[in-house]
């Protein structure tokens, strides 16, 4: 009886093992261990596929969940975010694949957006930077450090255009232009996910916030969303089709409603669009409980109709929601969503995981060495510094009074000079306030006077005295203001876009003074400083550079660096022209200054403080008169014409006397169109280096969808007419060329 009971015992066990065991051959193709894996998975088990919670090591918004380990243990959570470092992750990871049915590995997110302990200028500060290249090196280097500390998601980039600096989130995606967006989408994309899924330096990218949430109704967060689908597909979508064309694999959905329906629910924007007309493959996810907030919006009427809203619409992951959870198996006992519908969201989670070689090595991401050796190391620092530096925009130098001369007596004022909290910007990951290099500590070695002067906030001058001491006894004042990290990112809306407290009557004063100032702003959005634009000497656009903020902006207040930079966004003068951007349509009574009756204000000009694309240099520069061919039809721009249907050639001349470089802007109007066209709009550029004297003939190539739009019956296209061909140093100083598209 005994040797029976034993048998039967072994039995039991063999077949135990053997439905536990990886329920394909490892030489097998990914789609068939997905469906493989499928056929095994309870309800249940799929479910906990498409559920994402954050752990309690920091969270991004009001926190639901608590016992996120028995979730996974229960195979209730198969996706966690906001952990990391390899030890965290390999306790979490191993209970997911040691002690749970079928052993599936945990996906580990992570606001990476501007470096992950590396902390790089804010994607807005690095638009500016105009350089593709050294954006993608600086999201690669923040997958790299990512994924040495175990994770590999990155809820990033952020792609949403934006032309409303009331809006905190500015700071965290690339400024007001459409296609500027596209490529530098891309690049991040490019980026982050590096040569291949699966690489130890390689995260899936996670596009977001789609769609359209940066024009939140009056700059306030949250906010609701409405345009025209004109508008909509001609200006705010164009960037995420760039970031998925560029191959993301992941789509985060925004906290706004778009045509009514919120993007969480929208059928038309996560099927129609994402997956039927750009054939997205990945999963989309939503953003954190934007699922359960449809309740708020009003368009269902509780959380178990949102979940069968959600992935009735194309959601394949809830956010810390736990509506998955919690309702969709009574939403398919019920009949109101298809179990295939899960399966295919399983499905889409299960194959990323296996491109990542998860299910190979759920640890691969956990080594403690490669960490150690990533985080930090000094070829990272000295990329930050190089990303630092290109992204600072030079926008006053009267006097040549910059780069300063070493034998100069420095007044270092200001309440941002010898910070180092704030530096990291919102949004700054696994950053260490405590790794910044301040602005003093970049200027060390100098004749240096330092009096804080003021705080970042608050009405107390009983510092300006001792500033200004410092300031008559100096040669010139370099004075570090801005607004405070927090003051930009996520429920950071700001009504007055001004200098926060009584920064800018400390710089006033200084001004007073007679002597050189030097201002060096720090902020995560455009501010209104037409008072200091008027009295300041020199004026250094610095963002929020990270963890060599004070190299980099020593590299150009020293001349060791010429800046470079050209503003992503317009500085309006005053908050009451928001918003304000270059690309604007002409109107029936387009702006004169010497009518009364056209689009204009009576109290302030139409024109911003400073223009998108503006910087200066150290040098100078000139453009010849650009010259352009056609040689294709308007109403055939198919692949039947040359790739390149206009070409555009002028020459750009250093007139200077240093070494600099410059970003040639290249400007398209249509004059004519079927529906109102902008005034301008960007189409290319390109960043040479020049030598004193040196000039260069530039050659821009336009394809036909860089004439095309949403004609007036909604089809995309380019119709005949003429168009000017702009090219300058920036969307105001341009020389144009006209030519004609034949029918
Ligand atoms: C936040 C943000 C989103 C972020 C997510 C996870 O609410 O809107 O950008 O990725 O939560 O932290």
């Amino acid at each position: 009886m005994k040797k029976l009971t034993y048998l039967f015992l072994l039995a039991q066990l063999l077949l135990l093992g053997s439905l536990n065991a990886q329920p394909y051959k490892p030489s097998a193709g990914i789609d068939a261990k997905v469906n493989a894996l499928l056929a095994k998975m309870t309800l249940d088990e799929k479910i906990g596929q498409l559920t994402l919670y954050t752990t309690d090591w920091g969270s991004t918004g009001p926190t639901i969940r608590e016992g996120y380990k028995n979730d996974i243990r229960s195979g209730a959570c198969g996706n966690l975010f906001n952990s990391h470092t390899v030890g965290f992750v390999r306790e979490l990871q191993r209970v997911a694949v040691e002690e749970t049915r079928l052993k599936i590995p945990l996906l580990f997110g992570f606001d990476v957006i501007h470096g992950y302990k590396t902390i790089f200028p804010i994607p807005l500060g690095e638009a500016a930077c105009w350089d593709l290249e050294a954006i993608e090196l600086s999201a690669h280097i923040a997958a790299a450090e990512a994924a040495s500390a175990g994770l590999n998601w990155t809820f990033a980039p952020m792609v949403d255009v934006t032309r409303d600096p009331r809006w905190g989130r500015v700071m965290e995606g690339a400024g007001e232009d459409t296609w500027l967006g596209c490529r530098i989408a891309e690049a991040r994309v490019h980026g982050f996910q590096g040569k291949k899924l699966g690489n130890t330096d390689a995260v899936l990218a996670c596009v977001k916030h789609y769609a359209a949430y940066g024009a939140s109704t009056a700059g306030r967060d949250y906010n609701t969303v409405d345009m025209s689908e004109r508008f909509f597909r001609e200006y705010y979508l164009p960037p995420y089709k760039a970031a998925v064309q560029a191959g993301a694999a992941t789509v985060m959905t925004s906290f706004n409603d778009y045509d009514g329906v919120p993007a969480t629910g929208n059928k038309y924007l996560l099927t129609t669009i994402l997956r039927n007309e750009w054939g997205f493959k990945g999963f989309v996810v939503t953003d954190y409980t934007s699922m359960n907030e449809m309740v708020n919006h009003g368009v269902i009427a509780d959380e178990k109709e949102a979940g069968e809203l959600s992935l009735n619409a194309g959601v394949d992951m809830d956010m810390q929601g736990s509506i998955y959870q919690r309702f969709l198996k009574q939403s398919v006992k019920q009949g109101k969503v298809l179990q295939k519908q899960i399966d295919e969201a399983a499905r889409r989670v299960l194959r990323l995981k296996f491109e990542l070689g998860l299910f190979d090595d759920p640890y691969r991401f956990c080594n403690e060495e490669r960490q150690n050796a990533t985080l930090l190391s000094a070829d990272h620092r000295k990329a930050a510094r190089e990303v630092s530096r290109k992204s600072i925009v030079l926008l006053k130098n009267d006097k040549n009074v910059l780069p300063l001369q070493r034998n100069q007596k420095i007044a270092l004022i200001g309440p941002l000079a010898d910070n180092k909290s704030e530096l990291i910007g919102n949004w700054n990951g696994a950053g260490n306030a405590d790794d910044c290099v301040t602005v003093a500590a970049g200027l060390q070695g100098w004749s240096l006077t330092h009096v804080k002067g003021c705080d970042i906030e608050g009405s107390d001058k009983s510092g300006f005295d001792a500033a200004l001491a410092a300031a008559r006894n100096a040669d010139v004042v370099v004075v570090a203001v801005g607004e405070k990290a927090m003051m930009s990112g996520e429920a950071a809306s700001r009504t007055d876009i001004t200098l926060p407290g009584v920064q800018e009557e400390l710089v006033l004063e200084l001004c007073k003074t007679g002597k050189p100032v030097v201002v060096v702003l720090m902020n995560g959005r455009p501010l209104a400083i037409p008072q200091i634009a008027q009295n300041a000497t020199a004026i250094l656009e610095t963002w929020w550079l990270g963890t060599e903020t004070g190299n980099a902006i020593a590299d150009v207040l020293s001349g060791a660096y010429n800046p470079a930079g050209r503003l992503p966004m317009s500085f309006p003068r005053s908050v009451g022209q928001v918003p304000v951007f270059y690309n604007e349509r002409s109107t029936g009574r387009p702006y004169n200054p010497d009518s009364k009756w056209t689009s204009r204000y009576i109290d302030e000009v139409n024109a911003p403080l400073y223009p998108f694309g503006f910087g200066l240099s150290y040098t100078t520069f000139s453009y010849s008169q650009p010259t352009a061919t056609v040689s294709f039809a308007a109403n055939d721009a198919s692949k039947r014409y040359p790739k390149s249907p206009v070409t555009v050639q002028v020459t750009v001349t250093n007139t200077g006397k240093m070494a600099g470089e410059e970003v040639a802007q290249l400007y398209v109007r249509d004059l004519v169109g079927s529906v109102t066209r902008p005034v301008r709009e960007l189409k290319g550029f390109q960043k040479i280096m020049l030598q004193p004297g040196e000039s260069k003939t530039l050659t821009f190539t336009l394809k036909a969808e860089d004439l095309g739009f949403y004609r007036r019956n909604m089809t995309f296209g380019t119709e005949p007419g003429e168009y000017d061909i702009m090219v300058g140093g920036s969307s105001q100083d341009v020389k144009t060329v006209r030519v004609r598209l034949e029918k």
